[in-house]
């Protein structure tokens, strides 16, 4: 069985024997406890109905998610790599073509673009926010270039507005990986409507999170909303009637109705997570480490909270001897991963994301956290400097 980890697990060993937990780096269940009884209620509901995939939970829970994020459509599928798919299908995204994206990224994002036959061509990231540097991407523009991907990654919406004037002159589609943000916004609107269409997902360690799989992909245009509806569902437009290839991405009906739930709590466990974050903030701000920037005119939703530091690994392994958890967001660029090396990238070729990968590491955030447990963190992370 596959454990359940928030976001993606740590992948590095550390050098110290781990301690007790004193702070764990998330706690699914603290989540789940609050939605119990609404949760197990409605799964007996489907449970009885006989109706197991797709169905009137499912959509009440797109129109929802819809709604929050100010766009026409939602589609729910089964994950976001499938959502991502989707959207870059609908975009006309397919064989010999090229993405053009980040390399500081999960690795999900790269898949959806390889899962087209395209390539995907990185852009590096910011050296103050970690997204897309929108100054960069002009340059990797080429003839085969069919959409524009960035990724609002750690839940800190990428600067659309300027990214939005590149894909506009170059008459591109915008495709937001927003698998991490949730709610976020940008100039005071919600991500998910700045491009043709958005990527969402409800992996369980996500803001809003499935008991499970799941995944949404969103957009204004109703003509992509149709072909992604029917992509989703074997490209059936009738059944057994299929007027191209398809997929089995559909969302069963049992996450529909938990996400529909936790859609009415994603509000108060994002606002949590933002007193946490500017607590944070506060409390490290004299440390010497790199704490998160926030971008001009956002508001991020704090999915990762993440620190840089040239020591991040004996950092790591002293926090975690001491009991405090931590998460690591990625070590390896996309562009580094064996799975890419048929590209030809070597160690150089994007210094910022590089850089992120090397000293990146992630503090415990999350919305059942409790200030004492923050204190110890800030606390811990304070002696392990010093002593550095
Ligand atoms: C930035 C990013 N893109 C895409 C995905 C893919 O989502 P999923 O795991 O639901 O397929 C994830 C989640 O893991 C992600 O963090």
């Amino acid at each position: 069985m596959i454990a359940v980890a928030p976001s993606r697990a740590p992948v590095s060993a550390p050098v110290a024997a781990p301690g007790p937990v004193r702070v764990p780096f998330s706690d699914m269940r603290a989540q789940f406890a609050q939605v119990r009884g609404e949760v197990l209620d409605a799964l007996a509901g489907v449970a009885d109905s006989g109706g197991y995939i797709l169905g009137p939970h499912v959509a009440a829970f797109e129109s929802a998610f819809a709604a929050a994020h100010g766009v026409k459509h939602c589609i729910g599928v089964n994950t976001g790599t499938s959502a991502l798919h989707l959207a870059l299908i609908a975009a006309g995204v397919g064989s010999g073509d090229e993405v053009v994206t980040v390399p500081m990224t999960f690795i999900a994002t790269s898949w959806a673009i390889s899962y087209c036959g395209a390539t995907p061509v990185f852009v590096d990231v910011d050296p103050e926010t970690y997204t897309m540097d929108p100054d960069r991407v002009a340059a990797k523009i080429s003839r085969r270039t069919k959409a524009i991907m960035p990724v609002h990654l750690y839940g800190q919406p990428a600067d659309l507005t300027a990214l939005r004037a590149v894909a506009d002159r170059f008459g591109l589609p915008l495709i937001e990986d927003a698998a991490q943000a949730h709610l976020a916004t940008y100039a005071g609107k919600p991500v998910g409507g700045f491009g043709f269409a958005a990527g969402f997902s409800f992996y369980p360690g996500k803001n809003l999170g499935a008991c499970g799989e799941g995944g949404a992909v969103v957009t204004n245009d109703d003509a992509a909303a149709a072909r992604m509806r029917a992509l989703r569902d074997h490209a059936q437009t009738q059944r057994y009637h299929h007027a191209e290839i398809g997929f089995n991405y559909r969302m069963d009906a049992m996450q529909g109705a938990i996400l529909g739930i936790k859609m009415k709590h994603i509000g108060r466990w994002t606002a949590r997570r933002r007193v946490l974050a500017e607590r944070y903030l506060d409390l490290l701000r004299d440390l010497p480490i790199d704490l998160p920037v926030v971008r001009r005119g956002c508001d991020p939703v704090w999915h990762l909270f993440v620190l840089l530091h040239p020591e991040r690994d004996r950092i790591r392994a002293e926090l975690e001897a001491r009991g405090v958890q931590t998460g690591l967001h990625y070590p390896v660029p996309v562009h580094l991963q064996p799975a890419y090396a048929n590209l030809g990238h070597e160690a150089g070729d994007f210094p910022v994301t590089e850089r992120v990968a090397r000293e990146c590491f992630t503090l415990p955030l999350f919305p059942e956290l409790t200030e004492g447990q923050q204190d110890v963190v800030v606390e811990t992370l304070t002696d392990v400097l010093k002593a550095l």
